[in-house]
């Protein structure tokens, strides 16, 4: 038998799949999905049994781990990921360096790439106890980030974390308290939130993921594997549809106009104009998590007491949308940012901390595969071909 490089050498035979459509990257054991059955699993466990009866934390166990964990492990990976949540006082002067109205994925994927230059002495990528304490480091203050992130766009003080707060509850005091008032969490925001956290994850090989496991393959530390992955969940074609549909139902709604005269501008492909939110490269049936996403934006705002007209909108367009062929055809459904906007406003979320959102709960899925991906003696440096299509050799001209 001979490796796949030296048989493409051998044969000159290059594929070319754009977008990696049908390209596998590489091996994984960590998620399952059957696209076409609306099938997703972590670690062999069907999504709705994890969201049901797990918890974010757990979760990310499950993840990285490969196994649920005792319930001494769980806690003491509780207690050690409570244990590092500060972050040096350096660091939270670096937030004063940022524009009030900077985005707080910019703010997020630089904070962590930043942290690593806290931890230069225990950032190999070959010593398990110092990835073991980087993984810890980047669970604890990743919600940190993003909480101070949220807390500079309202020109409010940083509070410093509460340990004696599930990780949940310590985020959204973090978020919602203020120095000037006790800050009460409410059971029924934090279990929401917590479960939409589990929703995000992981997802195989999406383009943060990827994103991840392409520059871990270059021995880069974590951190600088995880803030290149913030980056490309920012886009609005991956995380970034959160933001972006919320701003599309707030259009919607502004217009005055129909759902339908939005649809048909959809369907005629007017530049820029995509039902966010709906889509997906590899469901092509529906999105097991935005069923369950669904679910929990009836009883959030109910439980809330929140009526919201974006919600009925986002039901609407639903509805019209399924019913249509253009959308029927190409096999587009909701995807699990298609409600998640609607959740988190409800929640106090301003929508540019949707996508962070995001993150902090992806984050358990990328340092599950940069670990996979690290433990793995087959990995390889990622480095795809191309096909070049430009000029052959030229002559420089006389000038
Ligand atoms: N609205 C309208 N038309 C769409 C949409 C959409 N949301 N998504 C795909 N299409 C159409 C395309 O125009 C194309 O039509 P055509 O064959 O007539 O040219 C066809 O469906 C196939 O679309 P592609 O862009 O080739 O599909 P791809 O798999 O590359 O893209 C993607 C998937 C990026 C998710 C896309 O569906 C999209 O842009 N959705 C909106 C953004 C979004 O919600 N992103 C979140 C994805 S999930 C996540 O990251 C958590």
């Amino acid at each position: 038998s001979i490796d796949i490089s030296t048989f493409m050498k051998q044969t000159g035979f290059t594929t070319l799949d754009q977008g990696f459509v049908n390209t596998a990257s590489t091996k994984s054991a960590i998620t399952y999905i059957d696209g076409d059955a609306g099938i997703l699993r972590y670690r062999g466990y069907p999504i709705e049994a994890v969201a049901k009866n797990s918890t974010y934390l757990e979760t990310a166990w499950l993840l990285i781990y490969g196994e649920l964990p005792s319930a001494s492990e769980l806690s003491e990976f509780d207690e050690r990921i409570r244990r590092h949540t500060l972050l040096h006082e350096d660091l939270r002067r670096f937030f004063d360096a940022l524009p009030h109205n900077a985005h707080p994925m910019s703010v997020l994927s630089s904070a962590v790439s930043a942290l690593s230059t806290y931890y230069e002495g225990s950032l190999s990528v070959k010593d398990p106890e110092q990835i073991e304490m980087s993984i810890v480091r980047l669970l604890a203050k990743l919600p940190v980030i993003a909480a101070y992130a949220h807390k500079k766009s309202l020109g409010q003080a940083f509070l410093y974390p509460d340990n004696s707060l599930s990780f949940v509850d310590n985020f959204l005091k973090l978020n919602f308290g203020t120095m000037a008032e006790p800050y009460e969490v409410n059971p029924v925001l934090s279990k929401a939130l917590d479960r939409l956290l589990i929703l995000h994850e992981d997802h195989e090989q999406n383009a943060s993921t990827s994103t991840v496991r392409l520059v871990g393959s270059t021995e880069a530390n974590i951190f600088a594997s995880v803030s290149a992955g913030i980056n490309a969940l920012y886009g609005p074609l991956h995380g970034g549809a959160n933001e972006a549909v919320l701003k599309m139902l707030q259009e919607i709604k502004d217009s005055g106009d129909d759902v339908t005269k939005f649809v048909e501008r959809v369907k005629n492909k007017e530049e820029g104009v995509r039902l966010m939110g709906f889509g997906h490269r590899v469901y092509k049936n529906f999105d097991p998590r935005a069923t369950l996403v669904k679910e929990s934006a009836d009883e959030v705002l109910e439980a809330l007491g929140v009526q919201d007209d974006l919600l009925d909108i986002a039901k609407e367009l639903e509805a019209v949308a399924l019913a249509d062929d253009y959308f029927v055809e190409r096999k587009l459904y909701p995807n699990v940012d298609f409600y998640t906007g609607v959740i988190y406003k409800a929640m106090g979320f301003p929508p540019r901390m949707f996508t962070p959102l995001f993150a902090i709960g992806r984050l358990p899925g990328w340092i599950a595969h940069w670990r996979e991906m690290n433990l793995d003696p087959a990995t390889k440096i990622g480095r795809p071909q191309q096909l070049y299509v430009g000029e052959p050799e030229r002559s420089w001209p006389e000038r």
